[in-house]
């Protein structure tokens, strides 16, 4: 793993690769695929802080906090308080539509920390901007919880670039800087790249935190017309889509190579990372999460990078 990288233009430090845990919480009727046991979690975590890896992102949605719980178990058994192991911890506060009022988000705040047993987190994100409560509701009511000791920075997530520069005009004003935006990107998604978010984020100082780095796990190459992933993901991942990206995945694996045999899942992440943006996949088992962690420590070179580009544009 390379040297941990600043969070934006805050003070915390981490690695270039995190770690998503959205189905660690997987529950039967959202399931994504449970192919996965609590054991497996409890595995994929010890890999991913052996991997060098210390940022673990989750969200009070994922699994109705299950993933929180499952977290909060990890970092007592593997990164206790005092144990010198370094865990930078962020989750997520969801502005549901029966939530209009600022102090909604406090009170969504210690729940979470109840459940990953915390005094603070290290990021608190809101989730997604919601229509009916302007911006600078959530922004002026996650800095009273920088101010309260909640968590030590603030981040937003699948905001637009206008919604993200007000939240960081709102912080500003309390002398809190807006650490990260939270979007979809990668190799099958580049929209960032157009509308504005990735600029933005340049030029504010504000991380780009990439979700869903491996398309859901079809950037990993192990799924195919004939064998599609399970659960919900079958329905966006029909044969024809299958069939279309393995052009990009064969270029995947030739680039790999040319890396002492890197996986296209590799491949994936450490692209993201060239882009500047911080990938969150998801590692669901030892094997994952310790193959997820290996993408960095080396990097892609500015050919591989404009082959790749083009080919995804196809
Ligand atoms: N802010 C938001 O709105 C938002 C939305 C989505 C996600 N997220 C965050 O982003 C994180 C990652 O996104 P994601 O889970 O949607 O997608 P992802 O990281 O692109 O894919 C994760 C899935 O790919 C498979 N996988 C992971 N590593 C692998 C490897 N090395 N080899 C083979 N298969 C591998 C696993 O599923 P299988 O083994 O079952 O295929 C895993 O569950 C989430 O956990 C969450 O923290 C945030």
């Amino acid at each position: 793993m390379e040297d941990p990288i600043p969070l934006g233009k805050t003070n915390i430090r981490i690695s270039p690769i995190g770690l998503g845990t959205w189905q660690w919480g997987d529950r039967a009727m959202w399931s994504y695929g449970i192919t996965h046991t609590d054991r497996d979690i409890h595995e994929a975590f010890r890999k991913s802080i052996e991997g060098g890896i210390d940022f673990f992102d989750t969200a009070e949605l994922y699994g109705k906090g299950r993933s929180e719980v499952l977290l909060g178990e990890c970092l007592r058994e593997m990164a206790p308080a005092g144990s010198g192991v370094p865990v930078v911890v962020a989750t997520k506060f969801a502005p549901l539509p029966f939530r209009l009022r600022k102090g909604a988000l406090v009170r969504a705040l210690r729940s979470s920390l109840a459940r990953l047993g915390l005094a603070r987190v290290d990021l608190y994100q809101i989730h997604f901007p919601f229509s009916l409560v302007p911006v600078p509701v959530w922004a002026n009511a996650v800095a009273d919880a920088v101010e309260a000791g909640l968590t030590r920075s603030v981040g937003v997530s699948n905001y637009s670039a206008a919604q993200m520069r007000q939240a960081h005009e709102v912080l500003s004003r309390r002398g809190i800087p807006l650490a990260s935006n939270q979007v979809e990107y990668h190799l099958l998604n580049r929209k960032v790249e157009r509308n504005g978010v990735l600029q933005s984020c340049r030029e504010l100082g504000v991380a780009s935190i990439a979700y869903s780095p491996l398309a859901k796990g079809l950037l990993t190459g192990k799924y195919t017309p004939e064998n599609r992933p399970p659960g919900l993901r079958k329905y966006t991942a029909r044969s024809g889509r299958l069939r279309s990206i393995q052009p990009l995945l064969g270029l995947m694996r030739e680039v790999g190579q040319a890396h002492q045999g890197k996986s296209p899942a590799q491949v994936a992440l450490n692209w993201i990372v060239c882009k500047g943006a911080v990938p969150i996949p998801g590692a669901k088992n030892a094997h994952q999460a310790q193959e997820n962690a290996a993408a960095t420590g080396w990097r892609l070179d500015a050919a591989e990078i404009a082959a790749l580009d083009e080919m995804s544009r196809r």
